[in-house]
């Protein structure tokens, strides 16, 4: 969602005549966008501030601006603390100490006026935008995107679902969809650039609304657009992922057969303190009927370890559900209180090192899976987008198959990124299958 929306930034400010410089310390202005999601990604920034603290120092008149998540949850501190994290103290460092090096903070529905604030700074002012819409969706922004083949592409922004451990309603806002006509005209003009991936962007892709069309009508025009473009989209809300969809997804060769689906806990009573509102049963059904309309159709999910009160008992059920679906990967966290939230409130009460046991627990199992189910992919043959070269050897070609996997075979002169070819799988370890062109 960052990577779209930092193409986004850069479409707003090179409509008013920037341009991105090639070195950190060519810029005059540099911005971070930011990830509140748990408190290492917040950590990650801190520590950048810290690093650009040089940056001023050398250039003096640099703008430094923070956007994001992070801005909208942290605000005025931002400017104010400048780099110190204002819930974490720093041992012996203290903030009037230090020069403050954050000229601006700006919130994910105020980028429109980003060259104001930065025009603003340039003439000594501080500014801050922090205000969240009902209706912004920048439809009628053009990314600034580098040729390529995926482009990424917001179709709502938002969410409604107020998980209770997750900050996103607070940092984002309201959910609201992007109109369907100018999702299709984008998808139009990236096929004319050479785009052969557009992945459908949205904290709950099946809210989208836009009239009478809903995220199934979305995903069928996308995919009628271009028929060589492959449709991904990410992420879905379990409770509702209709059999529309399932069967959307079946019907178009183009529409990736692969759902990333997360399930965050096995355990009812979890699922409900988390305010997930769906069960397990609901849950394993979804995947079922997901099998049986979509065959072949691979799943990938997210999963907390350590929510308040989970004991071992919920935790054996996490594991449990892993067996039971056998997903083809995972995204696995520990739980990270987040300020504001309904989880802040309960007592953080699972000791770190237990968070951290489940978490390896977790891990092991699913690369297990993982391995398992790759290895039962050799002597198969799987049709691959190249998408360049393997990151080990120029030797190689790197290409997905159409459920998410990555596949490494040898290079051949006839074929150039972009093209489909058909690959014999001969080897496979939990992350990467390798295989030959046929
Ligand atoms: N702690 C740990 N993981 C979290 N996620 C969201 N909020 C938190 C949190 N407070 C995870 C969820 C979500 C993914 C994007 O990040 O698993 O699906
Ligand atoms: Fe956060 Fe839940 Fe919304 Fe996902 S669905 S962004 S986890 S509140």
């Amino acid at each position: 969602m960052n990577f779209a929306d930092t193409e986004l930034v850069m479409g707003i400010l090179k409509n008013h005549g920037y341009v991105l410089a090639k070195e950190i310390d060519d810029a005059n202005v540099i911005l971070l966008n930011t990830c509140s999601i748990r408190d290492n990604a917040e950590q990650k920034i801190y520590a950048r501030l810290e690093h650009l603290r040089g940056n001023k120092r050398r250039k003096p008149g640099t703008v430094i601006g923070i956007l994001g998540c992070m801005a909208e949850r942290l605000r005025k501190n931002l400017m104010e603390e400048n780099g110190n994290p204002p819930l974490v103290p720093q041992g012996g460092i203290r903030t009037s100490l230090r020069e403050k090096i954050v000229d601006l903070v700006v919130g994910p529905d105020e980028y429109r006026r980003l060259p104001e604030f930065i025009d603003s700074a340039f003439a000594g002012e501080k500014g801050i935008g922090v205000k969240l819409s009902r209706t912004e969706t920048y439809d009628d922004i053009i990314p600034y995107r580098e040729d390529g083949l995926n482009a990424w592409i917001s179709v709502m922004r938002g969410c409604d679902k107020f998980c209770t451990f997750c900050v996103v309603p607070f940092t984002r806002g309201r959910e609201r969809s992007r109109a369907l006509d100018s999702i299709v005209a984008e998808i139009k003009q990236l096929s004319e650039r050479g785009f052969r991936e557009v992945t459908l962007l949205g904290q709950n892709v099946n809210s989208y609304i836009d009239d009478e069309n809903d995220f199934a009508d979305l995903l069928a025009a996308s995919a009628k657009v271009d028929r060589l473009i492959r449709v991904r989209f990410t992420t879905s809300h379990p409770q509702d992922l209709s059999n529309k969809l399932l069967y959307t997804i079946a019907e178009h060769p183009n529409i990736c057969n692969y759902i990333h689906l997360p399930v965050q806990s096995g355990s009812n009573r979890i699922l409900e303190l988390m305010n997930r509102t769906y069960t397990i049963e609901h849950y394993l059904n979804l995947i079922d009927s997901a099998r049986t309309i979509i065959p072949g159709v691979s799943f990938s999910t997210d999963i907390i370890s350590g929510f308040p009160t989970e004991t071992d008992e919920d935790h054996l059920m996490t594991l449990d559900v892993i067996r039971k679906v056998r997903y083809d990967g995972a995204y696995m966290f520990k739980y990270s209180p987040r300020e504001g939230t309904k989880a802040f409130d309960m007592k953080d009460d699972v000791a770190e090192e237990l968070k951290a046991k489940r978490l390896n627990d977790i891990i092991d199992l699913q690369h297990q899976i993982s391995f398992e189910i790759n290895q039962s992919q050799i002597g198969t043959e799987e049709i691959i987008l190249v998408e360049g070269n393997s990151k080990k050897s120029d030797d190689f070609f790197a290409g997905r198959t159409d459920t998410n996997k990555i596949v490494i075979f040898p290079r051949d002169e006839e074929i150039v990124v972009g093209d489909y070819v058909k690959v014999k799988i001969n080897r496979a370890t939990s992350g990467t299958l390798f295989g030959e062109i046929l």
